[in-house]
Order: structure tokens, then sequence, then C-alpha cells
């Protein structure tokens, strides 16, 4: 039965638990297998490895295949419409499986789920769904889980505003030596085209102390890379009783012995501190990388977008990060089309593309998000007329990028192994310490390693060097 009430957080972690070691009875030594697809940002793919682990600690195993999985999952997202398409897609899909074993169990969670259009369309057209619900409440996992095998038909559990941020719940990672953490969730800022705020909820910050436990219990595991995650990690620690700075917090995690590597994501223009800055050169296992939205370079459209700084400003942050640490990259996400966007604001845009020098950059051509103000705005751009844009910024983008890339090759950069390469099983593919890609021969002895690599050529999307 779904439970209304809702305990402190240490007891909601303990139900749980509860949950969790009932459910390994019932499934009494078998073990069902199950696949997540994870659409959307690092926060949900986090989020993902907690729905995993919580899983695994069940009995489930991972299954190779979708098709063949007794329990599927989907961990939506809302950002962009296409993400949306693809999930009623796979849907439909899953149908035709699911009659052929009834007993598949078909779950979805995550960003979209809170959308109420969503959920009135799930409920009347999608009956085949099990299990359906929210980001608020994806704790809640377990016990939702034990509901859908105890009682069929479709369950849907969504809460419209978050509960107590419940600490201490199993999660698992796909690498041993990389790690996301948490430290807050939600997020204040309402830009006029984004749903975040709407689906994820206000701004609430993990207590310094859980960040810090978390983070020593995974350099005991042997984690070497941390990326602390965040919609706004310029506003960190704002709210909580005893107030911190994410600077201070940078500074705590530098500390946790064992951790080389410390990334984060992302951080928000407006509100970024000359404190960070200077944190950012005094940490030497803080990343010289850099991930700044821009959106936009028209200082109209900022304001349009609710963005609260103008081009002048970006461009003099861009300035004093590669001013503190000069070997800083800086990455950006970019949105062509945004409704009212001429071509002398497109090209503001591309103004501050090549003035900032980007090292790699997110593109995106605006969609319209329901109940979002830009939504109602009646000067929508005309989409052939968006994607010339885009494809032109594609094209500024890459000589940009290759540009600021030449200056790395001749150069040895310390790489973190991750994996043997996709196309070539003698090649290694890992990420330099500014993020970059790199591919070089090795062995997969190395994976986990951190190696110097002589950068021989630059291919716009990644480097490729030798040991
Ligand atoms: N349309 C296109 N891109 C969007 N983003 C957020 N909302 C939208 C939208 N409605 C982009 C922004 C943000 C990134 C995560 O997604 O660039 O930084
Ligand atoms: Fe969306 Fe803006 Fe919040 Fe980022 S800062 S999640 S773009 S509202």
């Amino acid at each position: 039965m779904k439970r209304e009430h809702m305990g402190n957080a240490a007891e909601e972690a303990l139900m749980q638990k509860a949950a969790i070691e009932r459910m390994k009875n019932f499934l009494a030594g078998r073990h069902p297998s199950y696949y997540i697809t994870t659409l959307g940002c690092q926060m949900n793919a986090h989020d993902s490895e907690k729905l995993a682990g919580i899983l695994e600690e069940m009995g489930f195993v991972l299954s190779e295949q979708e098709e063949a999985a007794d329990l599927v999952v989907y961990n939506t997202c809302c950002v962009r419409e296409n993400a949306e398409l693809k999930v009623y897609g796979r849907l439909g899909y899953l149908k035709s499986y699911k009659k052929k074993n009834p007993n598949m169990k078909i779950a979805l969670c995550g960003c979209m789920m809170q959308e109420p259009h969503v959920i009135e369309k799930l409920k009347k057209s999608y009956r085949w769904v099990d299990l359906i619900f929210g980001t608020h409440n994806l704790y809640r996992f377990a016990e939702l889980l034990e509901s859908v095998y105890e009682t069929p038909g479709q369950l849907i559990d969504i809460w419209d505003a978050p509960g107590e941020i419940v600490e201490d719940l199993p999660s698992i990672r796909k690498t041993s030596f990389k790690a996301s953490v948490n430290i807050m969730f939600g997020c204040n800022n309402f830009c006029t085209y984004c749903i975040v705020p709407y689906v994820r909820g206000r701004e609430r910050s993990r207590e310094p102390e859980e960040i810090i436990k978390e983070i020593q219990c995974l350099a005991a595991s042997g984690v070497k890379e941390i990326q602390l995650l965040g919609q706004n990690v310029n506003s960190y620690g704002k709210t909580l009783q005893n107030p911190i700075s994410f600077a201070q917090l940078l500074y705590k995690v530098s500390e946790v012995e064992g951790i080389e590597r410390i990334r984060f994501m992302t951080s928000h223009p407006k509100d970024l501190s000359p404190e960070l800055i200077d944190a950012m050169k005094n940490c030497p296992k803080v990343c010289p990388h850099f991930h700044l939205p821009l959106q936009s370079g028209s200082d109209r459209l900022l304001k349009e977008m609710n963005r609260h700084y103008d081009k002048a400003k970006y461009l003099d942050i861009v300035r004093r990060l590669r001013e503190a640490v000069p070997e800083m990259a800086i990455t950006t996400d970019i949105i062509v089309g945004f409704p009212g966007e001429t071509r002398e604001d497109f090209l503001e845009t591309v103004d501050v593309v090549r003035k900032a020098g980007f090292d790699n950059a997110f593109t995106f051509i605006y969609s319209k998000r329901e109940g979002t103000p830009a939504a109602r705005m009646e000067n929508q751009v005309d989409p052939e007329e968006a994607k010339t844009n885009f494809e032109e910024l594609l094209v500024v983008l890459k000589e940009v990028m290759d540009q600021r890339n030449e200056r790395l090759v001749g150069k040895t950069l310390q790489v973190l192994v991750e994996d043997v390469n996709n196309h070539d099983a003698s090649m290694l593919t890992g990420r330099s310490e500014g993020n970059y890609l790199v591919h070089f021969k090795g062995g997969s002895e190395l994976i986990g390693q951190t190696v110097p690599v002589k950068i021989d050529e630059q291919l716009t999307y990644y480097l490729v060097g030798t040991l």
C-alpha cells in the first residue's frame, strides 16, 4: 500500500532498508533481471545509480537487453521535447514485449513524471506501465516496487514538493574510480525557458558533514575522482542552518585523502564569487575545468531569459578564470532559437563563442516547455531559421575548439584512464584534468590509473596521444 505519512530523514531511510529486506525475502533467492534507461543530465544518471543500488541489494541482476528484462525502468528527462517523445515511443514498443512476458514490470520516474499533463496521458493511454513515481520520492523506490509486486495494477505516486533529504541508501557506480556526489537539489533561478525549477523543486543543500562522509567512504573504496552535482553549485549552502559557501566546501573536499580530482557541475554565471575562483587556484585537486552555461550572447535575450548577467559580465568572468588558472578549460551550454531571437541576437552569441574561446559546448535548439514563461511568448522563432543558425554555430564552434586544442599538441597531459576504446581495442580512452577526451595505445591494466600522455594530434572532439 502507498504510504502517505512522511517520517524524518532517518526514519525514512530505515523504512527503505526494511522494504529492501522484505523484497529480498519475497524473491527468496531468485534473481530477476533489470534494465534502466537514463535520459537527461548527470543528476539523472546519478539517480539511476541509486535505483540500481537498491535493486541489486534486493537481488536483481543487470540484464544485457531491455526486451529480456523482468523490470524495465525509464528515468526520464523533460528539459527538451525530444527526450519526452523518445519515452512514449519506447513504451509503445515495450507493450508487445510485455504481452510475450506478462511478468515484465515497467517503471517510469524522473523529471517528466512531475508534469501533470504527462501523468494524465499515461493514465489514459499507457495502462501497461506498472509504476510511476517522481523526483521527490525517488528514495522510496524500494517501498513502491514492493507494492507493485504485491498488488497488480498501475501504481502512481507523485509528490508536488520535496520532503527531507534522505541519506545513506545504497548506490552503485559504473566505474570504481569515479563517482558523482549530490551536494544540492532543485533550482530557484526560473530561467524563462527552463522547466527544471518546476520539476525538481526549490534549492536544498546537503549538510557538508554528510557530503564529506560520503566522499570519505568513496575514497576508501578506491574512488579517485569526484564530481559534485547541483543545478547551481554557486548557491550551495546558503540556506543551511550553519551557512557555508561552495568555495569553503571545495576546500573541505580537497582535504579528503585518496581523492585526486574534484570536478563540479553546474555553475551559474550570475553569482560566481571571487572566492570560488581563488579556491580553484588554491586547490590543486580541483580540476582546471569550468562549465559556465552562456545560453545566449545577446543582452536583450539574456534579460528575457531571466539570466541576471550580460555579455560583458560573462566575458569578464571568462577572463578572470583564465587569469587565475591559465590552463582553465571552459565549456558551456548554448540555446539557439529562443523566442524573439533575431539574426543580430544570434551573431552576439557567435561573438561570445569566438571571444571566450570555448573548449567545448553543448548546443541546443530551443524547445518549448509547457508551463514556462517562454512558452507563452508570442514571438516563437521559425524552426527553419533556428536550424540554419544552429548549424552555423556548430561550424564556428568547431573552428574555435580546433584553435584551442592546438595549444595542447606536443604537451603531456595527466590522463585518468576510463575504458578500452569503443572502436579500437588496442586503444584506451581517458580524461585529462581539463576534461579533454584522450585516446592512446595501451593495455586494459591501466584502467583506473592516472598516466602521462603526450598529445600528438587534435581531432576537435578528442585528442590522440602516446603514453
Ligand atoms: N530548450 C532548449 N534547451 C534548454 N535547456 C534548458 N531548457 C531548455 C529548453 N527549453 C538547456 C540549457 C541548460 C541545459 C541543461 O539545457 O542550455 O543549460
Ligand atoms: Fe534551468 Fe536556469 Fe535552473 Fe539551470 S539555472 S536548471 S537553466 S532554471
